[in-house]
């Protein structure tokens, strides 16, 4: 069964929503649900923002692997906004150029060398050199945007009123 082909014309590690490809989405949710301390709404805005989008065609999954596990991923939004919603490396695999790959495949569905992103205080250290490498201009820090006590530093552009991600 093929689980992960490139769409014709699209960068290779753009995901491919067909069917075979969906079971896919439960692995990067398992990886991704570490999130839910992070952003309380997180599994809703998976499951009903991200995967709809996903099909819709306003958002897109940029995934490597090695074997059958996920060594990283983006996800991209390119709809009123354009924003990269969530960047994350298997922790074994940080350091190795995953996020900088993806995150160069993303831009370039996006269109722009600037899109929105946004990144918790507590993982702010992490994406210093990868948001440098990219020239991300760091725009202000966000308090209680998503948590009542949470810090979100906001990159290239303002988050808009209410919590859409
Ligand atoms: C930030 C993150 C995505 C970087 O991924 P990565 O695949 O390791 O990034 P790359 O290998 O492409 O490295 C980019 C640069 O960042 C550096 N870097 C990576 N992780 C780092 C860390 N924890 N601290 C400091 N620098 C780090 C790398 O050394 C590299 O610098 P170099 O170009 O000088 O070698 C990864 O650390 C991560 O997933 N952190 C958790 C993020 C998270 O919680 N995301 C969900 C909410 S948005």
């Amino acid at each position: 069964m093929t689980d992960y082909v490139a769409l014709p014309g699209a960068p290779p590690r753009q995901f491919d929503l067909r069917p075979a490809s969906r079971p896919e989405l439960g692995e990067v949710w398992r990886s991704l649900s570490f999130l839910h301390g992070t952003y309380p709404e997180f599994r809703v805005w998976y499951w009903g923002s991200v995967v709809p989008g996903l099909i819709s065609g306003e958002r897109s999954l940029f995934i490597e692997k090695q074997g059958n596990h996920l060594s990283g991923l983006v996800i991209a939004k390119r709809a009123d906004e354009q924003k990269l919603c969530t960047i994350w490396t298997r922790p074994e695999m940080r350091g190795c150029g995953v996020a900088t790959r993806l995150v160069r495949d993303a831009l370039e569905w996006l269109g722009t060398d600037r899109p929105l992103v946004t990144v918790p205080d507590e993982t702010l250290k992490s994406f210093d050199k990868l948001f440098r490498t990219f020239g991300f201009e760091y725009r202000y820090a966000n308090v209680g945007y998503y948590r009542e006590d949470s810090i979100e530093h906001v990159f290239n552009g303002v988050l808009r009123p209410g919590r859409v991600c």
